[in-house]
């Protein structure tokens, strides 16, 4: 089964790709060009009910904007999560101006200069502090500012996310404060110069596995406990971090959230010392993930010594992760279509190989993949596309035309 099989939420209809009632051509006229992004706010809606339906009552949902930054789709988010998770502070202001209340809007990363951590204690935003130096930098600029600084500190734990697309805690990481270190570092705080409102502990991202997702979430409630017993002030929240994954490519099974969500309930019910404290859950790509399509064209089709290549106006540029060049150990394909040429039968499809425009062999769409014939003007549209795409690719390498975004 090909991986998009069990995927797309997108129809077809006489064998033209769909976003609601729009074919890909239809959204290439309403933005001028390709290639594009277009963003489905019927699956954007869809897949966050559903996981907010999972979730036990008890833990709020947040979107962190890092995955997908494009303003009218945080905007789309912000009545559907309960906080936003920012990176910088250009996201900071994505996030304060769609309206989203400060108290519910984080700021974590490593580096924050005086600059972010002013305009954080401006805004009333909570600093995740990844080190003490920050720590103190916040409680220096709130004196000048006679403001005080929500904090909450980011842990860097002793466990890791087995299995994760990318690991990010356990061991020596840059980012958070090591859990070892917070018996001195909490019984020293200055708590009357700030606002404390507690711990993230955040371990992995893109995790398709449930026994390790249950196995990090037994180990934060764990070390929550712990965290909360050595502070001498009440907090407000525990940010337990995200990590579910979504499948990209064949072979990989969506995540049973049943199994997660009853582990989760289990958890709640077991640490009756956190019951007073809010638990959040701090998701990216599972959200946006699959709402996404990225669209280009193909301009030129040739053989090469029994290869066909489809050679498109799109490619790595655009969609760094889909060429297999964003961390990926193995270049594996996403789930690709010809978006004006879907359902074909199987004995019309021949293999392919889709390359971008860039002059260089990292610059592959779609390696050897098994499409219907190609030809110039088709639409190739990738699946799984919603998340790391436009902002998280060199779009200015080889000064190639600009892409266009839009949501419907
Ligand atoms: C602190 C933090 N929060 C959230 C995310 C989002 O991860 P994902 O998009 O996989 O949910 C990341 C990813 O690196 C992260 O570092």
């Amino acid at each position: 089964m090909k991986a998009h099989d069990s995927l797309t939420p997108f129809q077809q209809q006489n064998h033209q790709l769909m976003i609601g009632d729009k074919t890909l051509s239809h959204i290439e006229m309403l933005v001028g060009r390709t290639p594009f992004y277009v963003y489905d706010r019927v699956t954007l809606a869809q897949t966050v009910k559903q996981l907010k339906n999972a979730l036990p009552p008890e833990i709020s949902l947040h979107y962190a904007i890092k995955a997908n930054p494009y303003p009218p789709l945080v905007n789309f988010m912000q009545p559907l999560v309960s906080g936003f998770d920012v990176a910088s502070s250009k996201e900071m202001l994505l996030a304060i101006q769609s309206g989203m209340p400060a108290n519910e809007i984080s700021f974590a990363g490593p580096g924050k200069t005086e600059d972010d951590i002013r305009a954080a204690i401006v805004a009333g935003i909570t600093l995740h502090a990844e080190s003490l130096t920050e720590i103190n930098r916040a409680i220096a600029l709130g004196k000048q500012l006679a403001l005080k600084p929500n904090i909450a500190i980011r842990i860097n734990p002793a466990f890791e996310l087995k299995a994760s697309g990318m690991k990010m805690a356990g061991g020596a990481k840059p980012f958070g404060i090591d859990q070892e270190q917070l018996p001195s570092i909490l019984a020293e705080l200055d708590y009357q110069a700030l606002n404390f409102r507690g711990f993230h502990i955040y371990a992995g991202s893109q995790n398709l596995k449930e026994a390790a997702l249950m196995e990090m979430h037994q180990k934060t409630f764990a070390l929550a406990e712990e965290l909360v017993a050595m502070t001498p002030v009440p907090i407000d929240y525990i940010n337990i971090g995200g990590g579910l994954g979504i499948p990209y490519f064949a072979g990989e099974q969506r995540l049973d959230l049943s199994l997660v969500t009853d582990n989760l309930a289990s958890l709640i019910a077991q640490y009756s010392t956190l019951k007073d404290i809010e638990l959040i859950m701090e998701l990216g790509r599972y959200l946006v993930g699959e709402a996404g399509l990225y669209v280009c064209k193909v301009v030129d089709v040739k053989e090469s010594r029994g290869t066909t290549y489809a050679v498109c106006d799109g490619g790595l540029h655009h969609h760094l992760a889909n060429s297999g060049n964003f961390g990926q150990v193995i270049r594996k394909n996403y789930p690709v279509v010809v978006g004006n040429k879907v359902g074909c039968s199987n004995d019309e499809l021949s293999t392919a190989t889709i390359v971008g425009p860039l002059c260089t062999p990292l610059d592959i769409l779609a390696d050897k993949v098994p499409l219907p014939p190609i030809e110039i003007g088709d639409y190739i549209a990738v699946y799984q596309s919603g998340a790391y795409g436009a902002t998280a690719s060199p779009q200015a390498f080889l000064s190639q035309p600009e892409l266009s975004e839009i949501l419907l």
